[in-house]
């Protein structure tokens, strides 16, 4: 696993926004093969795809052969609710970048037969060639996607229910009412997500810390799903001062001398 220190979420997030279009771009003079990228949501992820929609209008990274895939979506809440993963991920990236719309994949939470839909989710993933990235945030208590504590490291696509922690943190898009929040989301599994060539978890700020100390210096757990992540050939945690606070000091003065030693 690597672990990549930035002073702040913003410096984190322009690393994380440039190191995948500089592998989207490396795959374009590859190869004519589409790139494969799984997306996340959350308050995250923002800046960095603020950073990739500047570098698309620049010209210096283009979506035209990226084929997506997001994480999760809550399960009843309607696609145009200002909050739905559907509407999030519009906003925050879509409808400024040149994906072609038939290459944008949401699992349907308003799906008649949810079982169905997630089956046939990971069947469009395997007929897309698998993903190439996957990039990720992690939850307070070490989730990702929605796969919250106790969530098989072998698991896939499928309906989860919420827990009352998660309902209570993103309350805050919900009028700070957590009932408000669906109580059951569709989301891939862990095993979905490490079925990737290569994972980057963005996580930022002292809330995050408990979870990346519990991911990166625990043990492999299903308590903390970000964990499976150790057994990834390829992983990369992306975070700031804060987020890696938690972690011994011998663990952090690694992380660092690490990256120092790989960037000479
Ligand atoms: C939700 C999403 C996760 C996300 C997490 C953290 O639970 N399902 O994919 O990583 O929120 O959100 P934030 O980035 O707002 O802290």
């Amino acid at each position: 696993m690597k672990i990549i220190i930035r002073d702040n979420a913003k410096q984190g997030s322009l690393w994380a926004a440039r190191y995948i279009a500089s592998k989207i771009n490396e795959k374009a003079a590859r190869t004519s093969e589409p790139f494969v990228l799984g997306l996340c949501t959350g308050s995250t992820p923002i800046d960095t795809y603020a950073e990739l929609i500047r570098m698309v209008k620049a010209g210096e990274v283009s979506f035209k052969n990226v084929i997506s895939f997001n994480m999760d979506e809550y399960v009843g809440l309607p696609v145009e609710h200002p909050e739905s993963y559907h509407s999030f991920m519009h906003r925050y990236l879509f409808d400024h970048i040149d994906e072609p719309a038939e290459n944008i994949h949401i699992l349907d939470g308003n799906a008649a037969d949810t079982e169905a839909e997630c089956a046939a989710y990971e069947k469009a993933i395997v007929e897309a060639g698998g993903f190439d990235l996957f990039l990720g945030g992690v939850g307070e208590d070490g989730h990702i996607a929605f796969n919250e504590p106790f969530s098989s490291l072998s698991s896939r696509t499928r309906v989860v229910t919420l827990t009352q922690d998660t309902r209570e943190v993103n309350a805050r898009f919900f009028g700070g009412n957590p009932e408000a929040v669906p109580a059951q989301a569709l989301t891939v599994g862990v095993a979905t997500v490490l079925s990737s060539k290569e994972v980057v978890i963005l996580a930022f700020g002292s809330k995050k810390a408990r979870a990346l100390r519990d991911a990166i210096e625990g043990p492999m757990s299903h308590y903390c799903t970000l964990s499976g992540l150790q057994n990834h050939p390829a992983g990369t945690i992306v975070c700031d001062e804060a987020s890696i606070g938690e972690v011994k000091v011998n663990s952090y003065r690694y992380f660092k001398a690490v990256e120092a030693a790989e960037s000479r």
